[in-house]
């Protein structure tokens, strides 16, 4: 991976979003499966959500802060999909093997901003 820069965050963000919606699809398809409707306005979604909601560092170029807020929500999701893989192995394969794949990609997100953090705070010192 190149040097982190403001650029390289906002295309890894960008990414990111695009995986974390449609992460959302696939848990919003296994709830309608299941028989449940899903929440449908960020209120609802935001009722739901054990992690809390990410919110910009004060100062926008800050980026230790703005990557470590990441990691914080990265490792809450990794948390809560682990929870869910327990609770679901031997219950309901479809939603642990669902379970299992979003905590695949949560993981290798959280991959992607430690090094980011760790290049980042090399180059600063
Ligand atoms: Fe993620």
């Amino acid at each position: 991976m190149k040097g982190v820069d403001a650029d390289t965050f906002k295309k890894e963000l960008l990414k990111q979003s695009i995986d974390e919606l449609g992460h959302a699809e696939k848990i919003a398809r296994r709830m309608i499966q299941l028989g449940y409707v899903p929440p449908s306005t960020l209120e609802e979604i935001l009722k739901f959500t054990t992690c809390g909601q990410l919110t910009m560092p004060e100062n926008v170029t800050d980026y230790e802060s703005f990557i470590e807020k990441i990691l914080r929500a990265e490792r809450c999701a990794i948390a809560k999909y682990n929870e869910l893989i327990k609770k679901y192995r031997f219950k309901d394969q479809i939603t642990y093997e669902l379970f299992e794949d979003l905590l695949e990609d949560e993981v290798d997100d959280e991959e992607t901003w430690e090094s980011f953090l760790e290049q980042y705070r090399r180059r600063k010192i």
